[in-house]
């Protein structure tokens, strides 16, 4: 990759010159990011001779992960709990999946306050001041606000650089997403300081007399800090992502469908009704055979783009779905059991959480060490997967 770079910073007489879209003037008299385009560089280095010109490059920049941070809900509900408000067991959700208790908000207890608080920590660890961020992407299906809920995020950290915040929805792919957007977005956007944050609570739409689906999934947040740096210290190898709407039926929660008669009674169904969604719908076979079939060869990609044998990973971070499902992708991988992260038995699946939130207790336990490599993979709901493979710090 080119180690060109890719901010063009014009002098104030160069600026007056500049006529370009491509230079786009804050309301603040300092310009936090600027990307350059080729007719912006030739106007502005149109007292260049042909020989002295050079385009700037969009790309060039390394990024690392320098911090981390997670939250989870206070209230815990072990696998005995569940099996007081439907017909199932702690053998039975243990010996299938692995999970033994999750956390779940309640009360006064929102998604965005998780990440907040996650973000938070993300931020001390890499010594970050909230208003240097630049980029805040939320990944999360449970917005709390449809409109997305990053820019509240946001506000609450105190972020007033400027920052651009919106959410990513991919379901349980939402982190690895986020986290390759972030990198897409400090090499050729010219970004500095991006939090991603992974955050879900999908307790909201899970139907709490359904066995199936019931015993899965709990509530979590989970950042990371990506920082632009010199290509040399680069953290992001490689990555392969994916979807297929073709799966859909397989996993969803769909807007409920709005019933014949409108609100007035009319048959052609005006004004509409409110809009809500269903419960999670799973086929949980086919969602299990899909994950074991994509993540092995998505990560194999994601190895191959980065141009990494196997044998150099430290770490194997997938989605904490199912622990049949991680020693499954351990195998066909030959990654041995004790270098794969696993914290599901106390959390469950906690959708875009699951990979941030493994990620802080294994580098805050001091499992994961700095200079380390990852094969993470997410996959999920859409369907979506995806793996990247990382350095941390
Ligand atoms: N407790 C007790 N019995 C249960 C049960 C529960 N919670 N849930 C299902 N069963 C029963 C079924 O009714 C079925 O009974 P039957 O044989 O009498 O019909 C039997 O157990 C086997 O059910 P099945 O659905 O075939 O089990 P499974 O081995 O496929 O395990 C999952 C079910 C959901 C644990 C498993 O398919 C899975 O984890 N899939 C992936 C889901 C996932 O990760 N989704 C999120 C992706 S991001």
């Amino acid at each position: 990759m080119a180690n060109a770079s890719c901010m063009f910073t014009p002098t104030l007489p160069q600026f007056n010159k500049l006529k370009s879209s491509a230079i786009v003037p804050s309301p603040h008299p300092i310009f936090k990011r600027v990307v350059s385009c080729p007719s912006a560089v030739e106007d502005a280095a149109d007292n260049l001779s042909p020989s002295e010109f050079k385009p700037n490059r969009l790309v060039g920049k390394g990024c690392k992960l320098i911090g981390c941070g997670s939250a989870v809900p206070k209230f815990e509900v072990s696998n005995d709990d569940l099996s007081k408000i439907v017909d199932t067991n702690d053998e039975w959700i243990s010996v299938r999946t692995g999970i033994r208790k999750r956390r779940l908000i309640t009360g006064k207890e929102r998604m965005t306050g998780l990440a907040v608080e996650a973000a938070q920590k993300a931020l001390e660890m890499a010594q970050v001041d909230p208003d240097d961020v630049d980029l805040l992407l939320l990944c999360t299906s449970t917005p709390d606000d449809l409109f997305g809920s990053a820019p509240q995020i946001q506000a609450a950290l105190g972020c007033k650089g400027n920052p651009l915040a919106f959410d990513i929805t991919a379901a349980c792919s939402g982190f690895v997403l986020g986290l390759v957007s972030a990198s897409c977005y400090i090499r050729g956007g010219g970004f500095k300081n991006a939090l991603v944050v992974g955050a879900d609570a999908l307790s909201r739409y899970v139907d709490w007399t359904d066995r199936g689906t019931c015993i899965l999934f709990g509530d979590a947040a989970g950042a990371v800090l990506v920082q632009a740096c010199e290509s040399e210290e680069d953290g992001l190898f490689g990555f392969d992502l994916h979807s297929d709407g073709e799966g859909y039926r397989h996993l969803h929660t769909g807007i409920k469908e709005n019933e014949a008669l409108g609100t007035n009674g009319s048959v052609i169904g005006f004004p509409p009704k409110g809009g809500s969604y269903s419960f999670i719908q799973m086929n949980g076979k086919e969602v299990f055979r899909f994950a074991c079939r994509v993540v092995p060869q998505s990560i194999q990609t994601a190895l191959e783009n980065a141009g990494m044998p196997g044998s150099s990973i430290d770490w194997l971070l997938l989605h904490q779905a199912n622990q049949r499902i991680l020693d499954a992708v351990a195998t066909r991988l030959e990654i041995p059991a004790d270098r794969v992260i696993s914290n599901l038995a106390n959390y469950g699946n906690t959708s875009a959480a699951s990979i941030p939130l493994a990620l802080d207790e294994a580098v805050r336990s001091g499992k994961v060490k700095p200079g380390q490599t990852i094969a993470t993979s997410g996959f999920g709901a859409g369907l979506t997967w995806g793996s990247a493979i990382i350095r941390w710090n």
